[in-house]
């Protein structure tokens, strides 16, 4: 089910062709998904309420291994969930997600995102988290290509492509990635699927009418929305930018 509230657009149920129909009628909408990571996490809650206008709420999940930092794990992510009213997003930069995913699932989260490069059995993953009621995502890094992705897209309700390399925030946005959201783009319209093109690294009111145009819908933003005076209103910044280039 799509949920149209204060014209925004929430993540469609998987399965649900809604999204494709937006997409087709050119009137789907962009997603804003504030990073975490640029937050105050001694402030957490105040921060969490200071994006209340968003549409999810991206949490990075770093295990000093996959990638070379740390941030937080279970127990935060299960007080997130309990309060904030924003989907969680959660995005595993971790190794061995095939153990740990699903225990994001089971906290709470909407969306639970892991990488190409760390999973062993990418559908068996996705179908378990999408069996909890949880989307499932496929994150992609700067240098691994995103057609191995296409014979299983279906599995999928979104794909991310990481914009920098993962592990830190405040990082410069990586242009030539564009070529990969055109491409995941063209596939997902050419097969009439709902899958979300999710792009995460240096977005910012300046770069998200180049990751809309080239296709991308939820845009997640740490530095450009905490490092704001107004996180609320770098939020509506970014969303507009992105939606008057977005293509469908
Ligand atoms: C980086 C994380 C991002 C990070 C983005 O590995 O996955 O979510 O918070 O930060 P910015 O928007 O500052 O590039
Ligand atoms: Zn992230």
């Amino acid at each position: 089910m799509t949920c149209l509230a204060a014209g925004r657009v929430h993540l469609p149920a998987p399965g649900s062709s809604s999204s494709a129909v937006l997409h087709r009628m050119g009137i789907m909408s962009i997603q804003i998904a504030p990073s975490i990571l640029s937050a105050d996490f001694c402030n957490l809650e105040r921060d969490l309420k200071a994006i209340s206008n968003a549409d999810l709420v991206h949490v990075d999940v770093m295990d000093h291994h996959f990638v070379p930092n740390l941030t937080l794990g279970e127990p935060i992510v299960k007080r997130i969930c309990e309060v904030t009213d924003l989907p969680v997003d959660v995005h595993l930069m971790i190794e061995d997600p095939d153990r740990w995913a699903p225990e994001y699932a089971k906290l709470g989260a909407a969306s639970v995102s892991f990488h190409m490069g760390a999973t062993h059995a990418p559908v068996r993953l996705a179908r378990q988290l999408r069996d909890m009621g949880c989307k499932a995502c496929f994150a992609v890094r700067p240098a691994e290509p995103v057609e191995p992705i296409f014979d299983i897209l279906d599995e999928f309700d979104m794909v991310l492509i990481m914009t920098v390399e993962p592990g830190f925030g405040g990082q410069k946005f990586l242009d030539n990635q564009m070529g990969k959201v055109r491409r995941l783009r063209d596939e997902i319209t050419r097969r009439g699927l709902d899958t979300h093109i999710q792009v995460d690294g240096g977005v910012s009111p300046k770069t998200a009418h180049i990751v809309a145009d080239a296709g991308a819908d939820v845009l997640v933003a740490g530095s450009a929305v905490y490092g704001a005076e107004d996180p609320a209103a770098a939020i509506e910044s970014i969303r507009e930018k992105a939606q008057a280039a977005y293509r469908a």
